[in-house]
């Protein structure tokens, strides 16, 4: 199976700081890939230099087996979708003229969440957390792009939110074939829809492997460790 998303060696920082460190990774269609890793591991710097938002001072980005286009509008035409980790639905618009701000539509985003209708003529910025950012993935989902690379949806959400989002992003993969690369805080969360995973800490991934071969235990240990923090505790 071909890429549709190749990472190789990428570096990138701000200044003086190196936050991204050689990093190579993948995305093939049909998969969920989540990225894990503490606060200040690199997480947001890496997708941000993949998207080409943050300059590369090292290595490439492919997609579909050609050098990525740039600048981001035109990937993003390519078919990729990016949800950064800052809000991004207009608080005053309503949650009918969001979706419209998204190049999928109304009736795309409805497909994948039904609840939007009840709230279509809501002002965005009166939805709660949780429904903004459903309406948040509404819109990226409608817009049917290839890849989702998605920055710390669940952040604060309520579990049955968490769970909504994330199968969501499940049937996504396993129905339109498309590529998700999900930061996400919540391991055991993600773990449980995801196909494989890779840990960056320091700018460096650390560990990569399969999701159904990991229960969560030896990955959190390995987090655990990569945060300079004994597992059981000593
Ligand atoms: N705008 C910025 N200017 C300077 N340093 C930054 C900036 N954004 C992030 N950093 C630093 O880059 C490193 C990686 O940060 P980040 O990519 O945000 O990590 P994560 O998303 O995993 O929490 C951290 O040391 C962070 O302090
Ligand atoms: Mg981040």
């Amino acid at each position: 199976m071909s890429a549709v998303l190749e990472v190789d060696g990428l570096s990138t920082g701000y200044g003086e700081l190196t936050a991204v460190r050689e990093v190579s990774l993948h995305l093939e269609a049909g998969e969920v890939v989540a990225l894990f890793g503490p606060n200040g591991a690199g997480k947001t710097s890496l997708l941000l230099a993949t998207v080409g938002a943050l300059p590369r001072w090292a290595g490439s980005v492919a997609w579909e087996d050609a050098p990525a286009p740039r600048p981001l509008h035109r990937l993003v035409r390519a078919g990729l979708g990016f949800v950064p980790d800052q809000r991004s639905i207009v608080s005053s618009l309503s949650t009918r003229d969001n979706l419209l701000l998204g190049s999928g539509g109304i009736d795309g985003a409805l497909a994948y969440f039904p609840e939007l209708a009840d709230h279509l003529h809501r002002p965005a910025g009166l939805l709660s957390g949780g429904q903004q950012q459903i309406l948040t993935l509404a819109r990226a989902l409608a817009a049917r792009p290839r890849a989702l690379l998605i920055d710390e949806l669940s952040l604060g959400l309520a579990p049955q939110v968490v769970e909504r989002l994330l199968g969501a992003l499940r049937r996504a993969a396993d129905e339109e074939g498309l590529a998700v690369l999900l930061v996400e805080q919540q391991i055991r969360r993600a773990l449980a829809i995801a196909d494989r995973f890779y840990l960056l800490n320091h700018g460096v991934i650390v560990t990569a492997g399969e999701a159904h071969e990991d229960g969560g235990t030896a990955l959190e240990e390995a987090y655990l460790e990569s945060m300079g923090i004994s597992p059981d505790g000593g």
